[in-house]
């Protein structure tokens, strides 16, 4: 394929939205076409297996009583949608896809922080993408302390919400875990300083990708 797939990856309140935004806009700038997504979301489908799964655990809602089984399953399935409809076309088009959480996500938080089987979990991740994985993942690594903190309370989601700080921690010693693995997909951002300073650090990252 012609274009090129980055992925940013990170703990809650990593900054991730903001600089998938912003990266995104820089290199429109520079002259590259690019597609800015997200998961769980970026297509129909995607954005109502989003509010399934991120429904806060109040009255009414699914999302107190959801499964990690099934959560891995949702995650994947509103996945799999994203790469056929939109990141795999996006790339074939030779167009730079920046997606602010992607298989890795799933890893971290249904596998180190669940507790499910990582081979498993790839094995699944495999199924959904047809075998994509990104060129470059961007970890913007924060403490959780740090990271949920930087939510309202009322802007939490399920995963915020109702997941205890141990359960967070897993997930960011998974990413790092992760990106161990494979140094050479990998780049690890402190995203604990200013917005600016994680940001040069981001885009010299991707510049050096593309
Ligand atoms: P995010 O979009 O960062 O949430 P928000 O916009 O509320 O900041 O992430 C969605 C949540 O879903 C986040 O808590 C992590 C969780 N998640 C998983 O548990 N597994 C996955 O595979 C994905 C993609 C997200």
């Amino acid at each position: 394929m012609r274009g090129r797939f980055i992925t940013l990856e990170g703990p809650e309140g990593a900054g991730k939205t903001l600089m998938a935004e912003r990266l995104a806009e820089v290199l429109r700038a520079r002259g590259r076409e690019v597609r800015l997504t997200r998961e769980p979301g970026g297509t129909t489908l995607g954005e109502q297996i989003r509010s399934l799964v991120l429904a806060g655990a109040g009255a009414g809602s699914v999302g107190a009583a959801i499964d990690a089984r099934a959560d891995a399953l949702l995650f994947n399935a509103a996945r799999a949608q994203l790469v056929a409809e939109v990141i795999r076309p996006a790339l074939e088009a030779g167009e730079v896809v920046v997606c602010a959480r992607f298989a890795d996500s799933t890893l971290a938080y249904q596998g180190y922080g669940a507790g499910l089987p990582i081979p498993q979990l790839r094995s699944i991740a495999e199924l959904a993408t047809a075998g994509l994985w990104p060129d470059l993942t961007v970890l913007l690594d924060v403490a959780p302390e740090i990271g949920l903190d930087r939510k309202a309370a009322d802007a939490r989601n399920r995963f915020e919400a109702a997941f205890d700080l141990e359960f967070h921690r897993r997930v960011r010693a998974g990413f790092i875990d992760l990106a161990r693995q494979e140094p050479e997909r990998w780049r690890v951002v402190d995203a604990a300083r200013p917005a600016d300073v994680v940001f040069g650090d981001v885009l010299e990252a991707v510049l050096a990708a593309l």
